[in-house]
């Protein structure tokens, strides 16, 4: 893992969400701001630097796993291409949906969707982009050489080995919601990375 420049996000930092701006509509649902937008921005530049400094001038299929990668992927793509000004080979994008959460939980199956086939990618570098990583993820993808790029990696055993080359941030094993992740397809919208009050955990609940 190249975890060298990881922001570890203490247990203990909580800031008030009435410090920032957050939609009306959630401020009762969130306790606190863990990693406001701001952070996240400065923090993506320098891991799209260090994604180029490893992969270099190669053709690459930079790859969105949805939805709750959409915003970090859009952000990382935009400055990949900045970090990548001077490179030859193209750079493609794809998106595939994995699902397995539902409450907090996950529930253990992984649906996969989008591609028509996985053989697409097949032979090809892939940077794979991922918006958490708490305990486990995608398989094999045949594909010639895979990196896995993670926003957020939770302090949490892992069930199984998971590939993390590139971590923006190390975080405490918390649900938290915000800049793409949602609590049952809510939240998505927030702009800053927040933990969830117990009675708006209650109020979305599904089951
Ligand atoms: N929040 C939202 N989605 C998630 C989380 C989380 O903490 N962990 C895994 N998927
Ligand atoms: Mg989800």
């Amino acid at each position: 893992m190249t975890k060298t420049s990881c922001i570890s996000i203490p247990e203990t930092l909580e800031m008030p969400t009435e410090s920032f701006v957050v939609p009306g509509c959630y401020r009762d649902d969130l306790k606190s701001v863990i990693i406001p937008e701001g952070l996240i921005k400065d923090r993506v530049k320098r891991l799209a630097q260090e994604i180029h400094a490893v992969i270099g001038d190669e053709p690459l299929v930079v790859l969105c796993i949805l939805k709750g990668s959409y915003r970090f992927f859009t952000t990382l793509v935009d400055d990949l291409t900045v970090a990548r000004h001077s490179c030859a080979s193209p750079l493609q994008i794809d998106f595939i949906r994995v699902k397995s959460y539902e409450d907090t939980e996950s529930t253990g199956t992984l649906q996969i969707m989008g591609l028509s086939s996985l053989d697409e990618l097949k032979g090809q570098n892939i940077l794979i982009v991922e918006d958490i990583v708490d305990t486990g993820t995608i398989g094999d993808l045949g594909a010639k050489k895979i990196w896995t790029s993670v926003l957020l990696s939770k302090r949490v055993t892992r069930k199984i080995e998971v590939a993390e080359d590139f971590v923006a941030f190390d975080i405490p094993d918390k649900f938290i919601v915000g800049y793409g992740l949602d609590y049952n397809q809510k939240f998505r919208d927030l702009n800053h990375i927040c933990v969830m009050s117990d009675s708006g955990i209650l109020k979305y609940k599904k089951t």
